[in-house]
């Protein structure tokens, strides 16, 4: 019986994880950083490695008791090799060669992007391919099409900031513990989202990228104009009115522009299924426009359970299931911080189909 070890180390957050052949989370374990890098905003590298090379041995160690098995139960371990931050990928990249080494037993290595796009099937297995899939996190917002697990087209991608660094970033401006993404999920619920009238960012003719500096400029801008401050260290439950109002027009406006592309992408390519995952596809909003562009174009839909959205080991597993009969041998698998995919040129005016 194959019992899988998986580690994920590519950014902030130290996760392991231990999975059977058939694709059970026995265990998934997160030690999160995100009170490290509150006070600067945003992740700091240095400290990020430093964090991952204190916490991935007890990590795993509570991944292993939790599934209830030992290190000699093993039969692979797979890990997380790129993209990401290089020092925290080197960390959990060398800590699985040297356990694959030590126990004898093979190592696979994961693309942590296609982690993300595969970890909608670990709610919906039987979702059919071709599959359009966004991955929205605090580093992507690109949109690919998946043929199959393992064969990944980029269809758009952000031509500056991602999703959720721009709701982070505004997030900060207004005192939001970081990472603001959550708050400001919740906090929505609170203003109008039409009390502040941000255009959609508008790109040239037939371009299916995103970009999102525009969206959080004109969000900073409003403040200044206004001379509109939150005092630091205020209680985000109880921000003025205008803030709460400036969240939800904002958060609002992100979305429709992950829809707006991710829309145009379905209806030239037309796939069977569509997927959202990464850490803001946590969001509410975006969930619930999901399912309702999914209803529209009678096509299925699904996402992550949240703790799968966020970075986790559990979906490096996954994606490395069914292991292949042949492994490289450990020495081979590297960490790489930045990832080509082919790129599919496509003209939203020229309609072609995925099936
Ligand atoms: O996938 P992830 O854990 O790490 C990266 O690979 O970046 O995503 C983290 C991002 C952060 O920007 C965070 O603010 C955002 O996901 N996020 C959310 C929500 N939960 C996390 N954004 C909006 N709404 C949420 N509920
Ligand atoms: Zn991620």
């Amino acid at each position: 019986m194959t019992v899988l070890l998986a580690v994920e180390t590519s950014c902030d957050d130290t996760s392991a994880a231990v999975l059977t052949g058939d694709g059970r989370v026995l265990s998934s374990v997160v030690a999160s950083q995100d009170a490290v890098h509150a006070p600067y905003g945003g992740v700091v590298p240095e400290l990020a490695s430093r964090q991952h090379l204190a916490n991935l041995p007890r990590t795993v160690d509570s991944a292993l008791r939790e599934a209830g098995v030992s290190e000699r139960d093993l039969t692979a371990v797979a890990v997380t090799c790129g993209p990401g931050l290089q020092g925290s990928l080197l960390v959990g990249v060398s800590y699985a060669k040297a356990m694959a080494w030590a126990l004898g037993i093979p190592l696979y290595g994961v693309n942590h992007v296609e982690a993300h796009l595969r970890s909608a099937w670990m709610e919906a297995p039987d979702l059919p391919y071709p599959s359009l899939g966004l991955v929205v996190s605090g580093g992507h917002s690109h949109i690919f099409l998946c043929r199959s697990p393992h064969e990944v087209t980029l269809v758009a991608a952000t031509r500056d900031d991602a999703a959720g660094e721009a709701l982070d970033k505004l997030g900060k401006r207004l005192g939001l513990p970081y990472p603001a993404g959550p708050f400001m999920d919740r906090l929505a619920t609170r203003g109008n989202p039409k009390a502040v009238v941000f255009t959609l960012p508008r790109m040239s003719s037939g371009s299916l990228d995103y970009s999102f500096s525009g969206l959080k400029t004109a969000a900073l801008h409003y403040m200044n104009l206004r001379s509109l401050e939150i005092p630091a260290g205020a209680d985000p439950e109880h921000l003025p009115p205008w803030a709460y109002d400036l969240i939800a027009s904002y958060q609002k406006r992100v979305v429709d522009h992950l829809m707006q592309v991710l829309k145009k992408t379905a209806l030239a390519l037309r796939p069977r299924s569509i997927t959202i995952a990464g850490g803001v596809a946590c969001n509410s909003h975006l969930r619930a426009r999901l399912q309702a562009l999914g209803k529209e174009l009678g096509v299925r839909t699904a996402f992550p359970r949240p703790a799968y959205c966020t970075d986790n080991a559990a979906m490096v597993g996954f994606q490395a299931l069914p292991l292949p009969q042949a492994a490289p041998p450990p020495g081979e698998v590297d960490a790489f911080p930045t990832a080509i995919w082919t790129r599919m040129s496509l003209e939203v005016n020229s309609p072609c189909r995925a099936r």
